[in-house]
């Protein structure tokens, strides 16, 4: 539908929103010149992760951990569960460490300005992990998955969703999104509108709160619990005797809360996507609950950081799939991305047969 054209202003769209930052706009990075060693092989390489607000997070940590010392480098891999002052302090403390790469998955991604900048001035390259940083030109790169990508799969598979169960519309829906200062969060929800407004438009869908906006749908925190009552708001609010057929969920955490809320309002369950491929949810897909998840297999985009700082460390060119799309603000900042992959019944037991959790899960 939206094309690379519509990701890129829609991508651009959140860079817009972050406050203006004046400064150059160049490419910022110094060290993959292409000639020799940029930085010795055991060198440290910090990663600050944000809070746990899902599995992928926690799996992450450890795939770094022993991915960065199996590669020979030190690593220095925190999460900041105490919020945006404690990452912004473990950045600060890898650059007095020494770190020659930051790989950095932001809170917030608009508040790491004054770290980042150290980071820079101390010769550091910062690559932005699975999250954009925005408003700031000391970010090198970017390495995630394809999050607008990601939206589109939601919408359709809601889309799908409802129609394998009824065969045609109106049918009612609603929206929710992730936490506002996770740049990740309106990216996935104008993916999943480019898919799902058109039929909002010409009534196929309809939402019975008229809370379309993104700003209305955000879940702060990525917390259950706030989806959770919202969901039980919008239940009591919008839906006394009129059926809810679908909700559009940004991931799983929030799926399942969802689906609490419908259980406990003694309502049957709208088909709910999701993403992630946590063990619940998965599970919660198998036996006919949560209608779909998003395959971002962690331990790839992982490889795939671990694999920069090596070519970084080696002096190499970086491998670069997306020049275009991701503005944040100041600069457009080299991606690298990786296809997302929509999960439901029908492909579960193909799509993990080399995952070691679910593999032996969706056997
Ligand atoms: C990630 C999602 C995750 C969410 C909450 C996002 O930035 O891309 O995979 O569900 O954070 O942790």
């Amino acid at each position: 539908m939206f094309g690379k054209a519509g990701k890129a202003a829609a991508v651009a769209a959140i860079a817009a929103l972050a406050l203006t930052a004046c400064g150059r706009s160049d490419s910022g990075s110094s060290t993959n010149t292409g000639g020799g060693e940029a930085f010795p092989k055991d060198s440290l390489i910090g990663v600050a992760l944000p809070q746990k607000t899902s599995e992928n997070w926690v799996l992450a940590e450890k795939l770094f951990n022993d991915g960065l010392k199996g590669a020979g480098f030190k690593a220095d891999v925190q999460f900041a569960n105490g919020g945006v002052s404690e990452q912004q302090n473990q950045i600060s403390a890898m650059v007095t460490k020494g770190a020659k790469v930051i790989i950095v998955g932001a809170i917030d991604g608009a508040q790491l300005g004054t770290q980042l900048k150290q980071a820079k001035d101390s010769g550091a390259t910062v690559i932005a992990y699975d999250r954009l940083l925005l408003n700031t030109e000391n970010v090198d790169y970017y390495v995630a998955y394809d999050n607008f990508k990601v939206g589109e799969l939601q919408g359709q598979a809601l889309l799908d969703g409802l129609k394998a169960k009824k065969p045609s519309g109106p049918y009612n829906i609603e929206l929710f999104a992730g936490s506002p200062d996770d740049a990740n969060a309106k990216v996935f929800f104008d993916g999943a509108m480019s898919i799902l407004k058109p039929k909002i438009d010409d009534g196929t869908l309809k939402v019975l709160s008229g809370q379309t906006a993104f700003e209305q749908a955000v879940t702060q925190g990525w917390k259950a619990e706030n989806a959770q009552r919202r969901a039980d708001t919008l239940l009591t609010g919008s839906y006394g005797t009129a059926s809810l057929d679908g909700v559009l969920s940004p991931n799983d955490t929030l799926a399942r809360a969802v689906l609490t809320s419908v259980k406990a309002a003694g309502k049957p369950l709208p088909v709910v996507t999701g993403q992630d491929s946590e063990v619940e949810s998965v599970k919660s897909i198998m036996a006919g609950e949560q209608y779909s998840t998003i395959n971002k297999d962690t331990r790839k985009l992982v490889e795939h950081a671990i694999t920069m700082a090596k070519e970084l460390q080696a002096g190499k060119e970086l491998e670069i799939n997306d020049k275009d799309s991701y503005k944040n603000g100041v600069k457009t900042v080299p991606a690298y991305l990786l296809p997302p992959q929509i999960v439901t019944k029908e492909n579960v037991k193909t799509a993990y047969v080399d995952d070691p959790v679910l593999g032996p899960i969706t056997k």
